[in-house]
């Protein structure tokens, strides 16, 4: 595994050379990218000493650009780690700005980015911080870390980098730069859809619900990662769009079942991620209504299609994989679901004020058709790509069973059986 290690100039910088040894006993080859900051930290004789590579800091260096341009070393990389990140370059790579070798780096590559932390604890938790941190996770990156704990600065408290060795087992995994899934869906369409509808009652006012998007614009990049075609029917959300990802935006949930339509008949696996009104107004009013003197007003809804449900009922349809997001009963009313709605699989998640919804991190259990198999609390892009592993698994399996072969094991990235 080829992989860029940037350094930017915080005090953890002296771990580095640590994280370099760590990387590379774990087989990755490392080349070294310093900011003009970070060699106030470390020296790049220690850290050319134990990555065995001349270190690069310099987008200018002619020589170094010779033998290997900064697009020849974004190409290179499977995997663009920067290690301690400090809040200047969150709020760089948040900003899309590349004032330096390491950021031009970042917007150059296209290879999976991971992004460790390490500040101290005010400067973490300042709103500006948090939201450049939301920015780049939103965008796909992978932050590792900080940690809770005692900092250089004498405080206490979160903003500590990640261990060398926990964050170079992150990025050594093969599931980290999508490896192990990798051509899984090789020729193969994903039609996701994702995020909320807004179901107008007049000009100004509409119905919707919590959800961010996140967990669909996660399988997205995920089933993109493995090589599939992707075609992502959206409603509004603040996301990006992801890379490599053919996007459908729309508002309403009829207007997200016609976009699902419409795609559908190249689509070989269907992940219905998006949390669609059931109910819409029955009427929408042309001008803003105004408020009447009555104390209280009641509106009629009048229920929507349901998307999935209908995609299942194609003859010859696609696989169909459901979300079901529940407050309570979340085990019984997801193999309700599996069943009243005919899906080949059901990924369930717990949701209320503080779990499922517009966060980084979901719990989720997925059944399908006689078994189960649960997730640990994972941030969404993780539990993505161990999500579409378990999808191209079980439709391989479908795939087998309806050439007349047989059923294969399924292979567990990640899960444990269990309840
Ligand atoms: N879904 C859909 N179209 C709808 C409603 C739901 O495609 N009109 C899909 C969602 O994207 C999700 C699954 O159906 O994959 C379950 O959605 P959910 O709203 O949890 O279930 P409902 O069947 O609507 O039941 P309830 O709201 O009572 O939980």
């Amino acid at each position: 595994m080829n992989i860029v290690l940037g350094i930017s100039g915080g005090i953890a910088a002296y771990k580095t050379p640590e994280l370099v040894r760590r990387l590379r006993e774990r087989g990755a080859d490392v080349q070294i990218v310093m900011t003009d900051s970070a060699r106030e930290f470390v020296t790049e004789t220690a850290l050319q000493a134990v990555s065995g590579r001349p270190i690069r800091s310099n987008l200018w260096d002619k020589e170094a650009e010779a033998s290997m341009s900064h697009i020849e070393l974004a190409r290179w990389a499977d995997v663009v780690l920067i290690a301690p990140a400090t809040a200047e370059l969150l709020s760089r790579l948040a900003g899309g700005s590349a004032p330096d070798l390491l950021t031009t780096l970042c917007l150059a590559t296209e290879a999976p980015i991971a992004v460790a932390p390490a500040m101290n604890r005010v400067m973490w938790s300042n709103p500006a911080v948090q939201a450049n941190r939301d920015t780049i996770v939103d965008r796909g990156m992978t932050i590792i870390g900080p940690e809770a704990g005692s900092q250089a600065c004498g405080e206490t408290g979160a903003g500590r980098m990640t261990e060398p060795d926990a964050i170079a087992a992150i990025v050594c995994d093969p599931r980290f730069t999508g490896e192990a899934a990798a051509g899984r869906l090789a020729g193969k369409t994903v039609l996701i859809t994702a995020g909320p509808t807004r179901e107008p009652i007049d000009p100004v006012r509409y119905i919707t619900n919590r959800s961010s998007g996140k967990m669909g614009y996660a399988m997205a990049r995920a089933a993109r990662a493995a090589g599939a075609r992707v075609v992502l029917v959206s409603g509004p959300v603040s996301l990006a769009a992801p890379r490599g990802v053919e996007m459908h935006s729309v508002e309403t949930a009829r207007e997200m079942y016609e976009a699902t339509h419409e795609h559908v008949a190249d689509a070989d696996i269907f992940i219905a991620a998006a949390a669609v009104a059931d109910y819409r107004p029955a009427q929408f009013a042309d001008h803003k209504i105004k408020k009447s003197s009555a104390d209280s007003v009641s509106m009629a809804l009048v229920k929507t299609d349901d998307i999935l449900a209908s995609v299942a009922a194609l003859e010859s349809g696609p696989f169909c994989v459901g979300f079901a997001a529940e407050t309570q009963n979340v085990r019984d009313n997801a193999l309700k679901k599996l069943e009243g709605k005919r899906l080949d699989m059901i990924i369930a998640n717990r949701v209320g004020a503080s779990e499922g919804f517009d966060l980084d991190e979901n719990t989720v259990c997925v059944y399908w058709p006689g078994e189960h198999r649960s997730f640990p609390t994972a941030a969404k892009t993780d539990l993505a790509r161990d999500l579409v592993g378990i999808i191209a698994d079980r439709y391989a399996v479908t795939q087998r069973d309806e050439a007349g072969g047989v059923s294969g094991s399924v292979v567990s990235l990640r899960g444990n059986n269990g309840s």
